[in-house]
């Protein structure tokens, strides 16, 4: 990674923790459940919904701060995916952004309860930021309904763990992803090409950059599950071995899941060249970075 992109990612990762951390303490909620919220958001994490929102502002030129409370929302459902994901219900791990899990600090009823609130918390937030008109609020809640729930992120959770047991076909394997990662990633694009007015084909476009680098994130994701460092990381690895997930590594093996994940940055890449924005290069750092990301 270059040093002006860490920096980059440094600086904007501050601005996004300031920001949601001011959303959360101002949430009016039962001091242990709020403790439990608060734990999560202020774990940790690498903000990359968020940043890439204001990214995609950012490179039509236009203010990034009316994407502030978009890309805090985004990062509240985040959070509570990651909080409902480790449940032992779920996926039952006891580590994530380098601490102990919430229903380990918290209790199983705390954790899935601080997921809801972050969750329902995150459309109020949306709903109310009245820098954005009307219409533009209503598609942002419609959207990020839509990327979070039942089409999208829930879907494909659901998905994810029906198949726990079962070797999918590739097919299967990625619209599973696609579902339970890409439409969130999918729609920080989506929201910062709306609040910067970006033009029908310009989204058309983007969204297909969105759709490669939301694939190519969570084929890094797997990757990281079999060879990544649990320090470095932050969270278990092993854990997709231990539930018996497809991944892209079991069903390809690492050296051609590589390929594929090199394949889909270019098509990303590609994608973004059609956009045709004013401002690409963060972007496409944005891009690079997936592809060499270790935690
Ligand atoms: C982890 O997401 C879960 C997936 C969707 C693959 P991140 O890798 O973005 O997790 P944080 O937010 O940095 O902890
Ligand atoms: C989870 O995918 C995606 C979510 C919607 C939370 P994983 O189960 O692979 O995410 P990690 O590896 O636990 O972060
Ligand atoms: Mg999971
Ligand atoms: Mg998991
Ligand atoms: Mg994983």
């Amino acid at each position: 990674m270059t040093q002006s992109l860490s920096v980059f990612l440094r600086q904007e990762r501050d601005t996004v923790n300031t920001n949601l951390i001011a959303f959360v303490q101002s949430m009016n909620a039962p001091q242990f459940l709020k403790d439990a919220i608060i734990y999560s958001i202020k774990a940790g994490g690498k903000r990359l919904r968020p940043i890439l929102l204001l990214a995609v502002i950012e490179a039509f030129g236009k203010d990034r701060d009316l994407g502030f409370a978009p890309a805090c929302a985004l990062e509240m459902i985040h959070t509570y995916s990651l909080i409902h994901d480790d449940l032992p219900a779920m996926d039952d791990d006891d580590l994530r952004r380098g601490q102990p899990t919430n229903h380990k600090m918290f209790g199983e009823a705390t954790a899935t309860l601080a997921g809801d609130a972050l969750l329902t918390y995150s459309f109020e937030c949306l709903a109310n930021e009245d820098q954005l008109s009307p219409i533009l609020r209503t598609q942002l809640v419609s959207g990020l309904a839509h990327a979070a729930g039942p089409a999208g992120m829930v879907g494909g959770q659901s998905d994810d763990l029906s198949a726990e047991g079962r070797v999918l076909t590739l097919e299967e394997l990625e619209s599973i992803h696609q579902r339970k990662t890409g439409r969130l990633l999918a729609f920080a694009v989506e929201a910062g090409a709306k609040i910067a007015g970006a033009a029908y084909e310009q989204q058309k476009a983007l969204m297909s950059y969105a759709r490669y680098i939301g694939l190519a994130f969570q084929i890094r994701d797997d990757i990281l599950d079999v060879e990544g460092e649990e320090g470095t990381l932050g969270k278990s690895v092993g854990s997709d071995v231990t539930n018996e997930k497809s991944t892209y590594p079991k069903l390809l093996g690492l050296e051609e899941t590589k390929i594929k994940l090199d394949h889909y940055i270019e098509k990303a890449l590609h994608s973004l060249q059609e956009a045709n924005v004013p401002f690409p290069r963060r972007l496409q750092e944005l891009a690079y970075y997936i592809v060499e990301r270790d935690y």
